[in-house]
């Protein structure tokens, strides 16, 4: 049975991850520093696979912790998702992004060249080809100079990464998503936004939920199908999904180079407007929304071209929007 880390392994899209490699017969061990989310996670994971995974709570801007741990461990992979996330806190806080999303990556690539581990999976974002001049966006798009720290650390890591390939003989995948969400089937774990949501489907649920107000929409008159931005929303499923194809590409010594990067979306755009359209047909719940000014930092539209991980990782989305959506919903519910 191959044993594969799990950095980041309770947060949103790692829960989801560490599912699918549990039903597709990995064994797996987490770390993650619980700064984002819940121990809670864990116990809910074994209620959906029928088994609980090793788990350890780590911080990985702190190398001796780090070294300590890789000291003890052997794995045939690793799955790196911690990193922080909010676009907004890292233009507030550059230092804090680079010192945990840098840092931390810097510190599991001398572990994996000094133990001689390799197949290396990164999270990546679409962010890191900002506004693509040509639409759906491949993997041949330029990556533009980023807009946020945040997005400065998605680019940079892969730069980190392709270098550490090259120089030390390793294999790695990142994986550019695009916008990730939804939740587990079972109900049972989803994303637990902290405070204020900042992205788009937290919101609309907590609003429909009676949590917040309103939900504002930032921006009518960008050059889009009715004026609101367009973006490629993916189910976390089908997301988690990706990253097992990833692996078992490096693992069975499927890559054709030693970096490479691939698109994880839809390959569908839909507006701002769209997605609360979908979102009232499968709530039944008419949602209360105004639009204001754009927002900062804010593309147009972004969506995927997938041809290459549709090939390449023998991968393909299953779910729709609405399934996405209806999924998000239920775990709203659940959370009052
Ligand atoms: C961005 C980044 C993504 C990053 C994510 C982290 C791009 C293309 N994407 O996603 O890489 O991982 O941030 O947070 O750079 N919206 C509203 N009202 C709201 C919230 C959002 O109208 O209250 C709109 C936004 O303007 C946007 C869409 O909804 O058009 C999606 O926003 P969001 O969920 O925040 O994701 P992105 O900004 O696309």
């Amino acid at each position: 049975m191959k044993k594969i880390l799990v950095t980041g392994g309770l947060g949103f899209i790692g829960s989801h991850t560490v599912v699918e490699l549990q039903n597709a017969g990995f064994k797996v061990v987490i770390i993650d520093d619980l700064s984002n989310t819940s121990i809670n996670v864990l116990e809910n994971i074994a209620n959906i696979t029928g088994t609980k995974p090793e788990f350890h709570q780590l911080d990985l801007r702190i190398k001796s912790d780090v070294t300590s741990f890789f000291k003890n461990i052997i794995i045939d992979g690793i799955i790196h998702f911690a990193a922080f996330k909010a676009v907004g806190e890292s233009v507030q806080k550059p230092l804090d992004y680079y010192e945990n999303n840098i840092g931390s990556l810097v510190y599991l690539l001398q572990e994996m060249k000094n133990r001689n581990l390799d197949n290396f999976i990164f999270s990546s974002s679409c962010t890191v080809y900002g506004q693509a001049d040509e639409l759906p966006i491949t993997e041949n798009a330029p990556t533009k100079s980023a807009e946020s720290p945040y997005g400065n650390t998605k680019q940079v890591g892969e730069e980190i990464i392709k270098e550490s390939c090259k120089a030390y003989n390793l294999n790695a995948i990142a994986l550019r998503y695009f916008n990730p969400i939804g939740g587990h089937e079972s109900i049972k774990i989803g994303e637990l936004p902290l405070g204020i949501p900042q992205n788009l489907i937290p919101f609309i649920t907590q609003t429909a939920a009676g949590i917040r107000k309103e939900l504002s929409v930032f921006g009518d008159d960008y050059d889009t199908i009715d004026g609101t931005a367009v973006r490629d929303y993916i189910h976390v499923v089908d997301l988690a999904k990706a990253h097992i194809a990833a692996l078992q590409r490096l693992i069975n010594k499927k890559n054709k180079a030693n970096f490479e990067f691939f698109n994880v979306g839809t390959g569908k755009g839909s507006s701002v407007l769209e997605v609360i359209k979908s979102f009232e047909k499968v709530s039944g719940k008419s949602l209360n929304y105004k639009i204001v000014g754009k927002r900062e930092g804010d593309i147009t539209a972004a969506y995927a071209d997938t041809t290459k991980a549709n090939k390449e990782l023998n991968w393909k989305t299953e779910k729709s929007l609405e399934e996405a959506l209806e999924s998000a919903w239920k775990w709203q519910l659940k959370q009052e």
